[in-house]
């Protein structure tokens, strides 16, 4: 029985370095958005959980968890987003949907490289392990 988790990860990062001479001198820096997908493989995909975090400048401001079934804030704004997105049925059962959609149907494609969560060993490659009796 393997724990094995495979990530996504999309970022977006706006770089403001160029700026007009007139407002050179306060337009310079940097923001980050990031949204990470996770799928968490338990004995291959008879148990699988998806869960969707939120980040922003390294804070995650929000997530949803396909085990909780809703999404989470951890911020002020994380939390407006949270009620907000939790207010759509269809959000909700499309973000549900998930762990079949995106996580089991990308299992054999991943599998290679699936990354053992227990321990310290590094990657197993689960489906060709006969030690886990997949
Ligand atoms: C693992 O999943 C298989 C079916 O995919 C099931 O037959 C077996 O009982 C499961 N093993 C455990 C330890 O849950």
């Amino acid at each position: 029985m393997g724990r094995v988790a495979a990530a996504g990860a999309v970022l977006v990062a706006l770089v403001v370095l160029g700026a007009p001479p007139a407002a050179a001198a306060d337009l310079s820096g940097v923001f980050q958005q990031m949204v990470k997908f996770e799928c968490y493989f338990i004995n291959g995909t008879e148990k699988v959980r998806y869960v969707l975090r939120y980040i922003s400048n390294r804070e995650e401001y929000a997530m949803f968890d396909s085990d909780v079934g809703h999404y989470m804030g951890f911020t002020p704004y994380g939390e407006k987003q949270a009620q907000c997105w939790n207010s759509d049925p269809a959000r909700l059962e499309y973000r549900s949907a998930e762990v079949d959609r995106y996580c089991r149907h990308n299992y054999e494609l991943a599998s290679p490289f699936l990354v053992g969560r227990r321990g310290e060993r590094g990657a197993e490659r689960v489906p060709s392990d006969p030690a886990l009796g997949v």
